[in-house]
């Protein structure tokens, strides 16, 4: 039989063509052509090209090479990764950790608590958890240990005033897992489409590029603090179900990553109607909902059971709405993100569909056990009265204040920079500010193959050693340029480097 290739009548995988028809010998299974294209495809800015580049830069420096640098230290402002940035862990946290993670401490009560700071209620809580999960260095039910998951909905009960059910609560290895699960089961055929919030933290984009799945854009509205347009979310809908593409959810980050808006309640209404008129998923990312410095943090949850109880629900169109919201231990004040922990609630869904979930989450068998205690830590921190309470108030104020603050600094910072301009910092642990760079050094980008925000991140890295990150990366209206940076590292220091910095860059291109 005659060997099919790409002309011959049976056309074969292109793996095969390269080892069939390859002239130099396959010396590995494995090439850049013949892996998962799908994998080529995904792009996560966050991690890109320049944050290697500032790597390297830190590597030289620490090896006592970076005498030739501009600068003599490297400020990682491109990851919401708060205790790289010296952000402290929380004490109840951690010493509730290390007794699950050495249970013969256990027996130290009373040393522990003369000696080291521990307080009754930390014992107290590390014998709850090691009676629901036994040792974290078990595996758990694939959904989570039961306890932690009962505190978890017992937590958004107080925080929005309805029920919450533990078996619809999934934990997760941080919301990026959930969100993977729930994309899987979602992206059911590369014609599968989920409405995506741009500019976006890029975790959505990338999942749906390594599912074949497609993206559906929609632009938050910078000019009104980001906020979300529900005229500008259905025109896309309509473009894209015009296009034959089967729209199924809609996300929506909530404080915002990476514009850190914060949705008031009118917004949050508008998207669970839509999402109920055209029977679209809402998967609400709310893994920044500590972070909130101006109004109030709204769950989607509550806005879901607000409408069903309302007369706008009389038909029952909400009844059936499916949302599943994440949260995270890896940001606010708790900063675990090294951790892996987080969880995700899911009210609406088909039971036969929820078990699909179940099984997809079994197959990862269950998600870190450490990272499940301190989800519950986080959602049953110390209560006022307890003998934890004041140091943990202390901290978590203190990190709050000291977040904060810097976000006004920067803000104030990017205020004084000439063609800047940048929404006030409503939430999260970002801002996003319109950068309007000179026609010289758009050409002097264009030329380099780079775009103007990645050419100017790139010589702010090189002169400065702080690492920001290209608005390209999030995505951003045509014509448009941004950078994110986050307000995590201490000091205002590196935000002087940045004027300082911007100011000559305008200079040499004007
Ligand atoms: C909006 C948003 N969602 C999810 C994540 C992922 O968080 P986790 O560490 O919980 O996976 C991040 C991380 O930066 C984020 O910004």
């Amino acid at each position: 039989m005659p060997l099919a290739g790409p002309n011959g009548a049976l056309p074969l995988p292109s793996f095969m063509e390269k080892r069939l028809f390859s002239t130099t010998p396959q010396v590995r299974s494995l090439n850049i052509n013949n892996i998962n294209p799908h994998v080529k495809t995904a792009k996560y800015a966050v991690r890109g090209e320049l944050a290697i580049k500032s790597e390297q830069y830190k590597s030289q420096i620490a090896s006592g090479k970076g005498g030739d640098l501009p600068f003599d230290s490297v400020i990682a402002a491109n990851i919401g990764n708060p205790q790289q940035l010296d952000q402290k862990p929380l004490t109840f946290f951690r010493q509730v950790t290390s007794l699950l993670e050495n249970p013969a401490l256990l027996e130290c009560q009373e040393v522990l608590e003369k000696e080291a700071g521990y307080q009754s209620d930390v014992f107290d809580r590390a014998r709850t958890l090691l009676k629901d999960v036994k040792s974290v260095g078990a595996y758990s039910q694939s959904q989570g240990a039961p306890g932690i998951r009962q505190s978890v909905a017992d937590f958004i009960q107080r925080r929005d005033g309805y029920p919450a059910d533990k078996e619809s609560i999934y934990l997760c290895a941080g919301a990026s897992s959930g969100v993977n699960a729930l994309m899987n089961v979602i992206c059911a055929s590369p014609n599968t489409g989920v409405l995506v919030p741009i500019p976006q933290y890029p975790l959505y984009t990338a999942t749906l590029a390594l599912l074949n799945a497609k993206c559906v854009p929609y632009y938050l509205n910078e000019e009104n603090n980001w906020g979300t347009d529900l005229g500008g979310i259905r025109s896309a809908l309509k473009k894209a179900q015009g296009e034959g593409i089967d729209v199924r959810a809609v996300v929506v980050i909530n404080p915002g990553n990476p514009t850190g808006g914060s949705l008031p309640e009118q917004d949050i209404n508008g998207i669970l109607q839509m999402a109920a008129e055209e029977k679209l998923v809402v998967l609400a990312d709310e893994v920044y909902q500590t972070n909130v410095f101006e109004g109030k943090f709204h769950s989607f949850k509550k806005g879901l059971r607000d409408l069903q109880k309302s007369a706008e629900n009389k038909d029952g169109k909400f009844d059936d709405l499916e949302l599943a919201s994440l949260h995270s231990i890896s940001k606010g004040m708790v900063g675990e993100c090294g951790h892996r922990g987080g969880y995700y609630e899911m009210v609406g869904f088909d039971p036969e569909v929820v078990a699909q979930i179940y099984k997809f989450v079994s197959i990862m068998l269950c998600p870190p056990v450490i990272g499940q205690c301190l989800v519950e830590t986080m959602v049953n921190p110390p209560r006022e009265g307890s003998p934890s309470y004041p140091l943990y108030r202390q901290e978590y104020d203190g990190i709050f204040s000291s977040l904060r603050s810097r976000a006004q600094a920067l803000y104030t910072a990017f205020q004084s920079m000439e063609g800047v301009s940048c929404q006030s910092p409503a939430g999260s642990m970002y801002l996003f500010p319109t950068i309007r760079l000179p026609a010289k050094a758009v050409a002097k980008a264009k030329e380099m193959g780079k775009g103007g925000d990645e050419y100017y991140c790139l010589r702010l890295l090189d002169r400065t050693g702080i690492c920001i990150v290209p608005g390209s990366g999030f995505g951003q209206r045509e014509g448009t340029l941004h950078f994110r940076t986050t307000f995590l590292a201490p000091g205002t220091e590196w935000v002087g480097r940045i004027t300082e910095f911007h100011r000559e860059f305008m200079e040499e291109f004007r």
